[in-house]
């Protein structure tokens, strides 16, 4: 039997992909070759590549005007990319600071400009979305974090802004429905929603591109990726490929608004066990709570070992809080199985008894 996998990325991946993963890595569309070991410029690969690319812009209803490019580096990357490529020479960008990404995401920025933290919730360890901030109408760009991983809360809306809007949507892409062309800038590592640690979903659109008056180096520069269908270095083969089979599996179960669903219904049998179970205590609050992380603590702690063993003989992996904010962190992404979440309700309901 599989374990439960509640890892907060690399993560779990539904299992028939695993499956037609691991057959393509032996023989790859009956070509008695590996995906591996072929051209990423032979036609099978092409394929791949551009299957992946319009599964994205299905998925996601993407209007005309957007480019979709698979990249390496992962959502660090793109940290850097972002001011490289959006934030003008003697510019300006404001950065939501609302968590260890998002504060990494603007360390980056000020190495390109000025940037303006138009609101944090760091003093109050990241439990909480900051509102009501403005945002100044001559920022380049505004950059948000959709979901927080290490903390567990969610951006429920985004705000309406002059400025550009970039979002980090590493952890929680693909798995709730909302309108994504209010984006210019999307961004996303492959390893929680859609695919293996390796590739980075980059989403842009292409008339916010070339106005900096920077030179940008080729490999950081998103219209030479664009200009070459991400094949201007050697792509991450493999995780392409993988990330394609995703989003097959998700496009096949319904898409978006189904898996949405789905997530909602996790969720909520997770919150309220922690809610009604005396013996824990969430971590975000309330009404920023993520529904792809959810972060909780016992209130005695001296009883950790008791619920460690718990779970532990139950059968789950990746319980464990990040080591920044300790306690426990299940993250329940697109492929984990409400049976999981099942499990560790019924292990959450054996340590109150
Ligand atoms: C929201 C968010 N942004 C950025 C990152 C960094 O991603 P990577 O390790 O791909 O650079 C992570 C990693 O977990 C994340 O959760």
């Amino acid at each position: 039997m599989k374990k439960h996998n509640f890892s907060a990325g690399p993560c779990i991946l539904p299992q028939e992909v695993l499956k037609k993963a691991s057959d393509a890595v032996q023989n790859f569309n009956g070509l008695d070759l590996s995906l591996i070991e072929i051209s990423h410029r032979s036609k099978d690969f092409v394929e791949v590549m551009e299957t992946a690319r319009n599964l994205v812009k299905e998925l996601l209803n993407l209007p005309e005007g957007y480019s979709v490019i698979f990249l390496q580096g992962g959502a660090s990357l793109q940290f850097l990319m972002t001011p490289y490529n959006l934030l003008k020479v003697d510019g300006k960008a404001a950065y939501l600071d609302t968590g260890a990404w998002s504060y990494k995401a603007l360390k980056e920025a000020e190495l390109f400009g000025e940037v303006d933290i138009v609101g944090s919730s760091k003093e109050k360890g990241y439990n909480y979305i900051p509102k009501n901030y403005s945002v100044s109408s001559d920022a380049d760009y505004l950059h948000v974090t959709s979901n927080n991983t290490i903390f567990g809360t969610q951006i429920k809306e985004f705000p309406k802004t002059d400025s550009l809007l970039v979002c980090d949507m590493s952890s929680d892409i693909f798995s709730r429905q909302m309108d994504f062309s209010q984006f210019d800038l999307i961004y996303a590592g492959a390893q929680k929603n859609m695919g293996p640690a390796g590739t980075t979903l980059v989403i842009v659109k292409d008339e916010t591109l070339g106005k900096t008056g920077r030179n940008i180096p080729s490999m950081l520069d998103y219209q030479v990726h664009i200009s070459k269908d991400s094949m201007f270095n050697t792509p991450p083969v493999f995780a392409v490929y993988v990330s394609m089979l995703t989003l097959e599996w998700l496009k096949k179960n319904g898409g978006i608004a189904e898996i949405e669903k789905k997530n909602e219904e996790k969720a909520a049998l997770l919150y309220t066990e922690i809610d009604s179970n005396p013996q824990f205590v969430g971590y975000a609050e309330k009404e920023d709570r993520s529904s792809m992380n959810v972060t909780f603590n016992l209130v005695d702690k001296s009883k950790s070992e008791e619920f460690d063993a718990l779970w532990n003989a139950a059968g789950i992996n990746g319980l464990k809080g990040h080591r920044s904010v300790g306690g426990y962190r299940a993250s329940i992404y697109n492929a984990l199985p409400i049976e999981s979440v099942k499990v560790l309700v019924d292990v959450m309901k054996k340590l109150n008894n």
